[in-house]
Protein backbone atom coordinates (compact mmCIF):
# COMPACT_ATOMS: atom_id res chain seq x y z
CA UNK A 1 0.00 0.00 0.00
CA UNK A 2 1.09 3.50 -0.79
CA UNK A 3 0.76 6.26 2.04
CA UNK A 4 1.43 9.55 0.58
CA UNK A 5 4.50 8.76 -0.75
CA UNK A 6 5.78 6.17 1.13
CA UNK A 7 4.94 2.52 0.60
CA UNK A 8 3.93 1.74 3.57
CA UNK A 9 4.86 -0.07 6.32
CA UNK A 10 7.90 2.16 7.08
CA UNK A 11 11.00 1.23 9.37
CA UNK A 12 12.80 4.53 10.26
CA UNK A 13 16.55 3.84 11.83
CA UNK A 14 17.61 7.00 13.72
CA UNK A 15 21.25 5.72 14.23
CA UNK A 16 21.42 8.80 16.99
CA UNK A 17 25.55 8.69 17.62
CA UNK A 18 26.01 5.60 18.83
CA UNK A 19 29.85 3.96 18.26
CA UNK A 20 28.44 2.11 15.07
CA UNK A 21 26.59 5.87 14.02
CA UNK A 22 29.34 7.44 12.51
CA UNK A 23 32.26 6.63 9.85
CA UNK A 24 32.06 3.10 7.71
CA UNK A 25 29.94 1.47 10.41
CA UNK A 26 27.06 4.09 9.68
CA UNK A 27 27.64 3.33 6.01
CA UNK A 28 27.95 -1.10 6.93
CA UNK A 29 24.44 -0.78 8.51
CA UNK A 30 23.25 1.54 5.55
CA UNK A 31 23.95 -1.13 2.89
CA UNK A 32 22.25 -3.86 5.54
CA UNK A 33 18.73 -1.93 5.39
CA UNK A 34 19.17 -1.34 1.50
CA UNK A 35 19.76 -4.93 1.58
CA UNK A 36 16.50 -5.93 2.88
CA UNK A 37 15.13 -3.11 1.36
CA UNK A 38 16.16 -4.93 -1.80
CA UNK A 39 14.54 -8.33 -0.48
CA UNK A 40 11.24 -6.12 0.01
CA UNK A 41 11.36 -3.81 -2.62
CA UNK A 42 7.53 -2.43 -3.16
CA UNK A 43 6.59 -3.43 -0.49
CA UNK A 44 7.91 -1.62 2.32
CA UNK A 45 9.70 1.62 3.05
CA UNK A 46 13.18 1.56 4.91
CA UNK A 47 14.86 5.33 5.59
CA UNK A 48 18.26 5.22 7.27
CA UNK A 49 18.56 8.55 10.15
CA UNK A 50 22.45 8.61 9.98
CA UNK A 51 24.20 12.00 12.16
CA UNK A 52 24.87 15.29 9.79
CA UNK A 53 28.64 14.24 9.17
CA UNK A 54 27.69 10.74 7.69
CA UNK A 55 24.10 12.34 5.70
CA UNK A 56 26.60 12.92 2.23
CA UNK A 57 28.27 9.94 2.18
CA UNK A 58 25.12 7.73 2.86
CA UNK A 59 22.88 9.32 0.47
CA UNK A 60 25.82 9.31 -2.56
CA UNK A 61 25.92 5.71 -1.63
CA UNK A 62 22.74 4.42 -0.91
CA UNK A 63 19.57 3.95 -3.39
CA UNK A 64 16.82 3.65 0.08
CA UNK A 65 15.98 7.37 1.64
CA UNK A 66 18.02 8.87 3.86
CA UNK A 67 16.83 11.73 6.56
CA UNK A 68 18.75 13.76 8.95
CA UNK A 69 18.13 13.43 12.97
CA UNK A 70 17.15 16.85 12.84
CA UNK A 71 17.26 20.55 11.11
CA UNK A 72 17.80 23.98 13.11
CA UNK A 73 14.88 26.47 12.76
CA UNK A 74 16.94 29.09 11.10
CA UNK A 75 17.58 31.02 8.10
CA UNK A 76 20.98 30.59 5.91
CA UNK A 77 23.09 33.34 7.85
CA UNK A 78 25.26 34.00 11.07
CA UNK A 79 24.61 30.61 12.82
CA UNK A 80 27.12 28.94 14.34
CA UNK A 81 27.11 25.16 14.42
CA UNK A 82 23.25 25.23 13.20
CA UNK A 83 21.90 22.75 10.25
CA UNK A 84 19.61 24.64 8.09
CA UNK A 85 16.88 22.50 6.29
CA UNK A 86 19.01 24.06 3.04
CA UNK A 87 22.10 21.97 4.28
CA UNK A 88 20.13 18.71 4.57
CA UNK A 89 19.23 19.32 1.36
CA UNK A 90 22.25 20.02 -0.39
CA UNK A 91 23.54 17.10 1.50
CA UNK A 92 21.62 14.63 -0.77
CA UNK A 93 19.09 14.02 2.02
CA UNK A 94 15.55 13.11 1.24
CA UNK A 95 13.95 14.51 4.30
CA UNK A 96 14.74 15.17 8.13
CA UNK A 97 13.29 14.09 11.53
CA UNK A 98 12.57 17.56 13.59
CA UNK A 99 11.34 17.72 17.74
CA UNK A 100 12.52 14.27 18.68
CA UNK A 101 12.48 13.99 22.43
CA UNK A 102 16.39 14.28 22.19
CA UNK A 103 16.12 17.76 20.77
CA UNK A 104 12.80 19.31 20.95
CA UNK A 105 11.31 22.20 19.55
CA UNK A 106 8.89 24.54 20.14
CA UNK A 107 5.40 24.42 18.01
CA UNK A 108 6.11 27.77 16.13
CA UNK A 109 9.73 25.96 14.96
CA UNK A 110 8.09 22.74 13.97
CA UNK A 111 5.67 25.03 12.03
CA UNK A 112 9.06 26.65 10.35
CA UNK A 113 10.60 23.33 9.56
CA UNK A 114 7.31 22.37 7.89
CA UNK A 115 6.84 24.76 6.20
CA UNK A 116 10.54 25.17 4.67
CA UNK A 117 10.62 21.31 3.57
CA UNK A 118 7.64 21.81 1.70
CA UNK A 119 9.64 24.96 -0.26
CA UNK A 120 12.84 22.80 -0.27
CA UNK A 121 10.92 19.57 -1.21
CA UNK A 122 12.13 17.48 1.92
CA UNK A 123 10.00 14.97 3.82
CA UNK A 124 9.67 15.65 7.53
CA UNK A 125 9.06 13.14 10.05
CA UNK A 126 7.75 14.99 13.30
CA UNK A 127 7.99 13.18 16.65
CA UNK A 128 5.46 14.04 19.64
CA UNK A 129 5.73 12.60 23.19
CA UNK A 130 1.98 11.81 23.85
CA UNK A 131 -1.40 11.70 22.11
CA UNK A 132 -1.85 15.57 22.46
CA UNK A 133 0.82 16.83 21.03
CA UNK A 134 0.78 14.84 18.13
CA UNK A 135 -2.37 15.74 17.73
CA UNK A 136 -1.83 19.39 17.99
CA UNK A 137 1.28 18.41 15.47
CA UNK A 138 -0.79 17.08 12.66
CA UNK A 139 -2.39 20.24 12.44
CA UNK A 140 0.65 21.80 10.81
CA UNK A 141 0.58 18.64 7.70
CA UNK A 142 4.06 17.19 8.53
CA UNK A 143 4.92 13.98 6.07
CA UNK A 144 4.83 11.64 9.22
CA UNK A 145 4.61 11.78 12.96
CA UNK A 146 6.40 9.52 15.18
CA UNK A 147 4.76 9.29 18.99
CA UNK A 148 7.39 8.27 20.97
CA UNK A 149 6.48 8.07 25.11
CA UNK A 150 9.99 9.83 26.49
CA UNK A 151 10.06 7.21 29.43
CA UNK A 152 10.46 4.00 27.05
CA UNK A 153 13.02 5.30 24.75
CA UNK A 154 16.17 3.00 24.64
CA UNK A 155 14.47 0.89 27.41
CA UNK A 156 13.99 -2.20 25.30
CA UNK A 157 10.13 -2.52 26.66
CA UNK A 158 8.46 -1.56 23.46
CA UNK A 159 5.64 1.42 23.71
CA UNK A 160 3.14 -0.66 20.91
CA UNK A 161 3.04 -3.41 23.78
CA UNK A 162 3.94 -1.78 27.02
CA UNK A 163 1.47 1.08 26.38
CA UNK A 164 -0.56 0.69 23.73
CA UNK A 165 -2.88 2.90 24.35
CA UNK A 166 -0.86 5.72 23.87
CA UNK A 167 -0.64 4.54 20.13
CA UNK A 168 -4.62 4.13 19.80
CA UNK A 169 -5.43 7.11 22.01
CA UNK A 170 -2.65 8.86 19.50
CA UNK A 171 -3.88 7.78 16.14
CA UNK A 172 -7.85 8.39 17.47
CA UNK A 173 -6.58 12.27 18.34
CA UNK A 174 -4.45 12.76 15.04
CA UNK A 175 -7.17 11.89 12.76
CA UNK A 176 -9.25 14.26 14.06
CA UNK A 177 -6.99 16.79 12.26
CA UNK A 178 -5.54 15.42 9.69
CA UNK A 179 -6.47 12.11 7.63
CA UNK A 180 -3.65 11.51 5.73
CA UNK A 181 -1.02 11.93 7.58
CA UNK A 182 1.73 8.69 8.18
CA UNK A 183 1.71 7.75 11.66
CA UNK A 184 4.70 5.77 13.02
CA UNK A 185 5.29 4.15 16.41
CA UNK A 186 8.76 4.66 18.20
CA UNK A 187 9.93 4.04 21.40
CA UNK A 188 11.63 0.27 22.62
CA UNK A 189 10.60 -1.34 19.63
CA UNK A 190 12.96 -4.49 19.76
CA UNK A 191 11.47 -7.36 18.63
CA UNK A 192 9.06 -8.56 15.33
CA UNK A 193 6.61 -9.04 17.61
CA UNK A 194 6.49 -5.20 18.97
CA UNK A 195 7.04 -4.66 15.59
CA UNK A 196 4.07 -6.36 14.59
CA UNK A 197 2.11 -4.85 17.47
CA UNK A 198 2.88 -1.35 16.23
CA UNK A 199 0.80 -2.29 12.47
CA UNK A 200 -1.96 -4.20 14.31
CA UNK A 201 -2.30 -0.96 16.31
CA UNK A 202 -3.09 0.64 13.43
CA UNK A 203 0.21 2.58 12.62
CA UNK A 204 2.04 2.43 9.22
CA UNK A 205 5.85 1.35 10.57
CA UNK A 206 8.24 2.03 13.44
CA UNK A 207 10.94 4.54 14.17
CA UNK A 208 13.41 2.12 15.64
CA UNK A 209 17.17 3.15 17.12
CA UNK A 210 18.83 1.11 20.04
CA UNK A 211 17.79 -2.33 18.96
CA UNK A 212 19.57 -1.88 15.57
CA UNK A 213 22.00 0.06 16.48
CA UNK A 214 23.64 -2.41 19.23
CA UNK A 215 23.15 -5.52 17.73
CA UNK A 216 25.37 -7.69 17.12
CA UNK A 217 23.64 -8.92 13.37
CA UNK A 218 21.81 -5.16 12.51
CA UNK A 219 20.99 -6.37 9.00
CA UNK A 220 19.10 -9.46 10.52
CA UNK A 221 17.37 -7.35 12.96
CA UNK A 222 16.12 -5.21 10.28
CA UNK A 223 14.71 -8.04 7.82
CA UNK A 224 12.65 -9.93 10.70
CA UNK A 225 11.26 -5.87 12.12
CA UNK A 226 10.31 -5.66 8.02
CA UNK A 227 9.15 -8.91 7.99
CA UNK A 228 7.03 -8.78 11.10
CA UNK A 229 5.14 -5.34 9.98
CA UNK A 230 4.25 -6.98 6.47
CA UNK A 231 3.40 -10.35 8.69
CA UNK A 232 0.87 -7.79 10.41
CA UNK A 233 -0.35 -5.87 7.31
CA UNK A 234 -1.16 -8.85 5.43
CA UNK A 235 -3.43 -10.05 8.50
CA UNK A 236 -4.66 -6.62 9.24
CA UNK A 237 -5.69 -7.12 5.25
CA UNK A 238 -7.30 -10.33 5.44
CA UNK A 239 -9.21 -9.54 8.28
CA UNK A 240 -10.66 -6.89 6.72
CA UNK A 241 -11.76 -8.31 3.45
O1 LIG B 1 14.05 7.79 17.37
C1 LIG B 1 13.95 6.50 17.86
C2 LIG B 1 13.89 6.45 19.29
O2 LIG B 1 13.95 7.56 20.05
C3 LIG B 1 13.57 5.19 19.93
O3 LIG B 1 14.80 4.77 20.44
O4 LIG B 1 16.38 3.13 21.22
O5 LIG B 1 14.01 3.07 22.02
O6 LIG B 1 14.54 2.44 19.66
P1 LIG B 1 14.92 3.25 20.86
Amino acid sequence: MVLGEFTVPILVVNFKVYDASIGLRALAIGRAAERVYLDFRDSATIVVAPPATELRTLSESLEIPVFAQHADPVALGPHTGALPPEAVKESGAEGFIANHSERRLRLDEISFLVEKSRLLNLKILVCASKPIEAAAVSVLEPDAIAVEPPELIGTGLAVSRAKPEVVTNSIALIRKYNKDVVILTGAGISSAEDAEAAILLGTSGILVSSAIMKSQDPERTIRNMVEAMLKATRKLEFSRA
